[in-house]
């Protein structure tokens, strides 16, 4: 009997009274645990260290989300040492009993699935939208990575290989080895999940190391990965820092594959240090790499523009630009640059800044050098600008920062080049659509990217010459849904790869080609 088709799992309507109710009640029940330490897992064994990482609401920083125990060298060691005695066993049982933990999990998490929002406000700083499109699609990348495993086992049915005479071909996807999975904080439950369960789905153990402003999140998912019965050392929960357990797992001679979502200094760094040979290696490591993004919007003069203006500010704005996808530049035809940029100001200016579980529109950024970051790009955009709307910090016991926009920003300007992370719009003027579209190419990233516009002529251009892995039209350029746009980008955004989509667990595995003469 075959799964239910895949389907996007709906989003929660808060609007409605008692939806709104749920989510206070899950806030409360999160708080109520707030302070708690929870340990670092080794082949199912509970560690607990000395030294802790403190968990900060970044929204109210007096408050301590939760403590994660905080891993040495000589633990992540050991949690190598668990996830390869985990994959001796693990590499043997079948796609179906792999996906079934997936599809438990999907269930248990879409039961709870304020819960893990709430969570995220708290620990992220997402407002209840955000949270709650996060958890959606890490429910998507539960069912969905659990069927691409299953189809992924029956490749000689679906694509049967060249037959000849006297011989049986097939094709088997085995998995890699032992990977290391470093999730990001933006996305700190769907990506972190997403990453880990394409992973262990395809046959292969893991070290998780969360990100470190968000361990409470990632042990929740672990937590429900133990739940359901996973076996020990599939998964193994590592908090710790970079320069150190992150760097001494990327050099490991036993790690067969590091996947990675965050910067592009980071994820330099490990595919440099994954490059270089330890000893007793006897493999090429394979880096799975998302990094950032410089995404943008082009406008011509046929566009809708209340309906731009709408995506421009979505995109920008939506949990504070801290999207890999958020779309930090605007470039606008000249005629229509100063009614657009109008409309986009009047849309910025309402966006109301304050605390996440109160739900305001706009919140905090992650953490205290991400807003000394910002706040000093905002010093550069102002003499690379027109500051419109916004340049300040915003009231509030955390790092609030006032959504702000640049216009007659030039395209070599610094707010038009680097990855700022915050929220911050630098708008460009552009004499017709093609200049537009040059503009939006002069980037050395290539993730996400709109046109607006009412002309196929020009949208057939914009098609073929806008160079970013997903390529919106009359659409904002975040939000992707899992099977539906499969994400990932070019250049500097990463290795190409294409999370929620049918070619991703691939990446997690190697083709055996088995040939039998009859
Ligand atoms: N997938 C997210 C988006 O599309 C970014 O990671 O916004």
């Amino acid at each position: 009997e075959g799964l239910p088709v895949y389907r996007n799992e709906p989003f929660t309507d808060f609007a409605i009274a008692d939806n709104r109710k749920a989510m206070v009640d899950a806030i409360a029940a999160v708080k109520a645990e707030f302070g708690r330490t929870y340990p670092l897992t080794i082949g199912g064994n509970k560690v607990y260290t000395a030294e802790t990482i403190r968990s900060v609401n970044p929204g109210n920083v007096d408050e301590t989300v939760g403590y994660a125990c905080k891993a040495s060298k000589a633990h992540a060691e050991e949690a190598m040492g668990a996830a390869l005695t985990a994959f001796e066993t693990w590499k043997r049982a079948g796609a179906a009993e792999r996906s079934s933990y997936l599809l438990r999990a999907a269930k248990l998490m879409r039961e709870r699935k304020h819960g893990f929002s709430a969570t995220m406000i708290l620990e992220s700083g997402k407002n209840w939208v955000e949270a709650d499109v996060d958890t959606a699609e890490a429910i998507d990348f539960l069912e969905f990575y659990a069927r691409e495993a299953i189809r992924l086992s029956e490749t000689n049915e679906h694509r049967p290989l060249v037959a000849i005479p006297g011989e049986a071909n097939r094709v088997e996807y085995i998995p890699l080895g032992v990977g290391i999975v470093i999730p990001p904080w933006n996305f700190p439950l769907a990506i972190c999940v997403g990453m880990t369960a394409a992973a262990i789905v395809s046959g292969n153990t893991v070290v998780l190391k969360p990100s470190s402003l968000t361990p409470v999140i990632a042990h929740r998912f672990f937590a429900l990965m133990e739940e359901v019965g996973l076996p020990a050392g599939v998964i193994n929960y590592l908090p710790g820092s970079g320069a150190e357990v992150g760097d001494y797992l990327t050099k490991h001679p036993q790690t067969r594959f590091i996947s990675f979502t965050g910067s592009k200094e980071v994820g330099l760094r490990i595919n440099r240090l994954a490059a270089e040979t330890s000893d007793g290696q006897i493999w090429i490591k394979r880096v799975i790499a998302e990094m950032g993004g410089k995404d943008g919007i082009v406008v011509d003069e046929t566009a809708d523009l209340d309906a731009a203006a709408a995506a421009i500010v979505a995109s920008a704005f939506g949990f504070q630009g801290q999207k890999c996808s958020a779309g930090s530049r605007a470039i606008i035809v000249d005629d229509v640059y100063e009614e657009l940029v109008g409309k986009i100001v009047a849309r910025t200016r309402e966006l109301e800044v304050g605390l996440p579980e109160l739900d305001f529109p706009s919140g905090p950024v992650s953490d205290p050098l991400a807003f000394d970051k910002i706040m000093e790009y905002i010093d550069i955009g102002r003499g690379e600008g027109n500051l419109l709307v916004g340049g300040h910090k915003a009231e509030g016991n955390g790092y609030y920062i006032q959504p702000t926009v640049f216009s007659e920003v030039s395209p070599k300007a610094r707010i038009m080049q680097e990855e700022i992370f915050g929220p911050v719009l630098a708008i460009s003027r552009a004499k017709d659509y093609k200049e537009a579209i040059s503009i939006y190419n002069d980037t050395e990233f290539g993730l996400t990217g709109s046109y607006y516009s009412q002309d196929e002529g020009r949208i057939a251009y914009a098609t073929q010459e806008m160079h970013c892995g997903n390529l919106y039209v009359n659409r904002k350029c975040t939000g992707a849904l899992v099977g539906v746009h499969p994400f990932g980008g070019f250049n500097m955004s990463g290795t190409d790869s294409k999370a929620g989509g049918y070619d991703y667990l691939l990446l997690f595995t190697q083709a055996k080609l088995v040939s039998r003469k009859l």
